[in-house]
């Protein structure tokens, strides 16, 4: 398949997207960090069953990392990137630099102030400010008809619908489903960091939160404490693994609930040596737990 064309400057993109809309065409956006992967690709294809054009952006965010995380080391292949797009019909790669992005003088945030207080909220201080900045900017430049994100990162999709909800964004957010490697693994452009031993490893992430849903569905565990617990004593049965955290929240406001009366996540955050690796699952409402 033709190579997506690649447009660097938020410029010339927004110039193309507003040409694209007077054509009567419609725009399907899916952002990146790059590094691309099944999972990526799947948001494509949605994004290609839906729009007319698609366009996806390659940008790794200085805004959302602290100042002792991978932002050098973040993989980066733009040449198997544009390969990759292409195999999944991507239009077009919104590649802009960080000075384009973030020129001098740039002072502006969107904060969704309490979905982005737990979990990595907590653990990555101004990590969600960066995430919403940027993906603010990226749909006033791409301005999409709709774009698609991945339930991998869980937190950041209920933080992006809010943002567009409270601040009454024109397009509409997609949801696609986390792409896991045959071993149960999400897939992400981090994994790239494991070696071997921790790669194998790594897999408790899945069988902690399989298994502990599984716990809360048989009616063997009660509470969404006993469900962490449950899935910090699994975790922690992988040696090289070391917690960040664990917590089962209210899958929509994120905050603690005593039983399992409504749709609870559960949602982990591990180190494997310097590599941070995040996975979450959902639990339905159980009827137990819905009944008092
Ligand atoms: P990145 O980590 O590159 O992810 C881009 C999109 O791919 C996000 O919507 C993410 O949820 C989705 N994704 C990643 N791994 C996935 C998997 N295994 N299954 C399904 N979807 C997956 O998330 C970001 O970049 C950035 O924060 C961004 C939104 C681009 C803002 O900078």
């Amino acid at each position: 398949m033709a190579r997506p064309v690649i447009i660097r400057t938020p410029e010339a993109m927004q110039e193309w997207s507003r040409q694209m809309r007077a054509q009567g065409m419609t725009i399907g956006f899916v952002p990146t960090m790059g590094y691309l992967h099944e999972g990526h690709l799947d948001l494509m294809r949605i994004a290609r069953q839906q729009a007319d054009l698609v366009v996806i952006s390659i940008f790794v965010n200085p805004l959302q990392f602290g100042p002792s995380e991978d932002l050098d080391r973040y993989p980066r292949d733009l040449e198997g990137d544009l390969d990759k797009a292409a195999s999944v019909g991507v239009d077009l790669v919104f590649a802009p630099t960080a000075r384009d992005m973030y020129p001098e003088g740039f002072q502006t945030s969107v904060d969704v102030s309490e979905l982005s207080k737990p979990l990595c909220g907590a653990k990555r201080p101004g990590h969600f400010r960066g995430v919403t900045t940027v993906v603010a900017k990226l749909f006033n430049i791409v301005l999409p008809h709709f774009a698609v994100f991945g339930r991998k990162d869980y937190q950041q999709l209920q933080v992006i619908k809010r943002m567009v909800r409270d601040l009454s964004m024109n397009l509409d957010i997609l949801e696609g489903e986390t792409v896991r490697e045959s071993d149960g693994l999400a897939m992400s452009s981090r994994n790239a960091y494991l070696s071997p031993e921790e790669r194998s490893q790594a897999t408790v992430l899945y069988r902690a939160l399989t298994r502990t849903r599984q716990a809360v569905l048989d009616g063997r565990v009660a509470t969404p404490e006993e469900a962490v617990r449950m899935a910090e004593d699994i975790i922690s049965s992988a040696p090289l693994a070391r917690i960040d955290y664990v917590e089962c929240l209210d899958a929509s406001e994120l905050v603690p609930r005593d039983d399992f009366s409504r749709p609870m996540v559960l949602a982990t955050a591990v180190f494997f040596g310097k590599t941070r690796l995040i996975d979450n699952i959902l639990i339905p409402a159980t009827l137990k737990g819905s009944q008092g």
